[in-house]
């Protein structure tokens, strides 16, 4: 199958409704997704990027349904990592001597995975042009650390295209392929989800990449992901949407989220969203159980507020494991800009509340004074002091 994307540039990816999950399990996926390949047909023929391993078959049937794989001149791999590459074995195979070209961490990256196989690379590194026939050439741009060292975006000149790669992409299938197509609403979600759970870490560095892609003046009439659909209505709307998320984002909401043994801890929590909703009708409140809601979902909720409130009770001199593999993921993804508090029952040693400030601390949040330590369970005292939680975090 392939989509006509403009003029002779084609779309011949994957659509998979089925997948689920991502990097392994460790990125829920609710809406299918895609791996997104490019053909370019002018006086050359360029494959950019390809598939995941388990899709080569079909990728290469699909291409060979379109063209002699023989006519490919040349080969763009922007990124090594396997939902992109995972087809070259195969394809390489069939037209060997192809040239691909990447970047110098892509060939790192593609021989550590893939093993040396004597690939002709052509490397190459922000600004280096490659010329496509007809007037229009491909100009390369590094993206280091986004996500990967090997990271790049290509731009075809004439067509004004981007291919950004993992960039602008999200987990989410549609199959007519354009973001004019897509559901909003979902198409917001996931493009936020995506961003908020993979590449937030790299915050400062995508804000200067965007700063860097604008100074080269190059004029964008379609942005073209290896995940999710193709920006083409407004394709700009996307990078001030980073721009803007790059930037410490918050909206008004506070997150509240918690695990319990036997209940008092989800009282606590349920006391601090009513005491919210009371002094502050404006904010946004909504309460998950870390066990039980995903975590990819919740960390997009947290990426959204301006605070957090954790609770856990005491086990085992510590919190429960279900919020200490939370909070080990939550710092890993490195968010600004947020107040945080914690709360939670204990019955005897009572230290959870301290080591979920120290971590919450370590995760960049600024902590607020105010906690909530309740002995077995939250009393009448426990509980009036969530007014004061509330206001430390949304005053
Ligand atoms: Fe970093 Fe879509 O792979």
């Amino acid at each position: 199958m392939r989509v006509k994307v403009k003029n002779n540039v084609s779309w011949v990816g994957i659509i998979d409704w089925e997948l689920e999950t991502f990097h392994g399990d460790d990125y829920s996926i609710m809406n299918g997704s895609s791996q997104n390949a490019y053909l370019i047909q002018e006086g050359k023929t360029v494959l950019i990027d390809t598939v995941w391993t388990p899709h080569s078959d079909r990728f290469i049937d699909n291409l060979k349904a379109e063209i002699n794989l023989k006519d490919i001149d040349f080969i763009v791999a922007n990124h090594g990592e396997v939902d992109h590459s995972g087809a070259l074995p195969e394809l390489m195979t069939e037209i060997p001597e192809t040239p691909i070209y990447c970047t110098a961490n892509a060939v790192k990256s593609l021989e550590g995975q893939f093993g040396q196989r004597g690939w002709n690379f052509q490397v190459v590194k922000t600004g280096d042009t490659v010329d496509v026939g007809n007037g229009k050439e491909l100009i390369f741009v590094e993206m280091t650390m986004l996500h990967w060292p090997d990271s790049m975006a290509t731009y075809l000149t004439g067509d004004n295209i981007l291919f950004s790669n993992d960039a602008f992409g999200q987990h989410f299938a549609v199959e007519e392929i354009f973001n004019d197509k897509a559901d909003q609403c979902l198409l917001e979600k996931e493009a936020m989800k995506y961003y908020a759970n993979i590449l937030n870490p790299f915050s400062p560095l995508v804000a200067r990449k965007i700063k860097e892609i604008v100074s080269l003046n190059l004029p964008i009439d379609i942005i073209a992901p290896s995940h999710g659909v193709i920006w083409r209505e407004n394709p700009l709307q996307i990078v001030e949407k980073y721009a803007q998320w790059a930037d410490a984002y918050q909206e008004d909401q506070l997150t509240i989220v918690y695990d319990t043994m036997w209940e008092g801890t989800a009282k606590i929590a349920h006391h601090l969203a009513s005491v919210a909703r009371e002094l502050s009708p404006d904010t946004v409140v909504k309460v998950f159980n870390c066990a039980r809601t995903d975590k990819n979902e919740i960390m997009t909720e947290v990426f959204k507020s301006r605070a957090l409130a954790l609770g856990s009770p005491t086990v085992g001199n510590d919190v429960l494991s279900s919020v200490g593999g939370w909070l080990h993921f939550l710092k890993s993804l490195k968010f600004k800009n947020k107040k945080a508090a914690a709360f939670g029952c204990y019955g005897w040693s009572g230290e959870g509340v301290k080591i979920l400030q120290e971590h919450l601390a370590e995760a960049g949040f600024a902590v607020v004074e105010a906690s909530i330590r309740s002995f077995w369970n939250p009393e009448e005292e426990d509980l009036v002091q969530a007014r004061d939680m509330v206001e430390e975090l949304l005053g």
